[in-house]
């Protein structure tokens, strides 16, 4: 299945590290400087980002507000320092507008020095661990 991934991630390459692990064939869109905006090819679109204040980074948010064709399948994939499911809000809400089908979502923890947490060395250090890496690749291979 012709499979794109449109994803942001700066911080740490957190979210990168996951989707370096996915087999040969997926083609990564970086949101900020992308090869393509026409995804009307794909059978499947991918949106993947680190989370920044509560939400996927605009980058990738814009990308889907206008370049998503209409109806298209979609999937979300986050690393964040913490898991909560409404990281995933506004993302979903820009690819309603598309008419899109969620196929489902991922999301684990990543490596976090954002402000204050420097100074303690950070959170979620060591994410995504291996586990981590290799249960994402379980969650792709499972998507229909
Ligand atoms: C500016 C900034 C804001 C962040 N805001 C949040 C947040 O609201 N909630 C959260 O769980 N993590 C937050 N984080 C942590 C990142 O989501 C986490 O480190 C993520 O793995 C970064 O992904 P990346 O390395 O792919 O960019 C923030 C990090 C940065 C740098």
């Amino acid at each position: 299945m012709a499979t794109a991934i449109v994803y942001y991630s700066k911080h740490h390459g957190n979210t990168k590290k996951l989707l370096d692990a996915l087999p040969g064939g997926v083609v990564l869109i970086d949101a900020e400087n992308p090869s393509t905006t026409d995804l009307s090819a794909f059978d499947r679109v991918g949106f993947a980002s680190g989370i920044y204040a509560g939400s996927f980074a605009r980058q990738v948010m814009r990308f889907a507000q206008e370049h998503l064709p209409e109806r298209k399948p979609v999937f979300f994939v986050a690393t964040a320092a913490m898991k909560l499911k409404s990281h995933f809000t506004g993302i979903t809400h820009a690819c309603e507008q598309r008419r899109a089908v969620l196929l489902g979502s991922y999301i684990c923890q990543g490596f976090n020095t954002y402000g204050p947490f420097k100074l303690v060395g950070g959170t979620s250090k060591g994410h995504p661990t291996q586990k981590e890496i290799n249960e994402f690749l379980a969650f792709y291979n499972a998507l229909r």
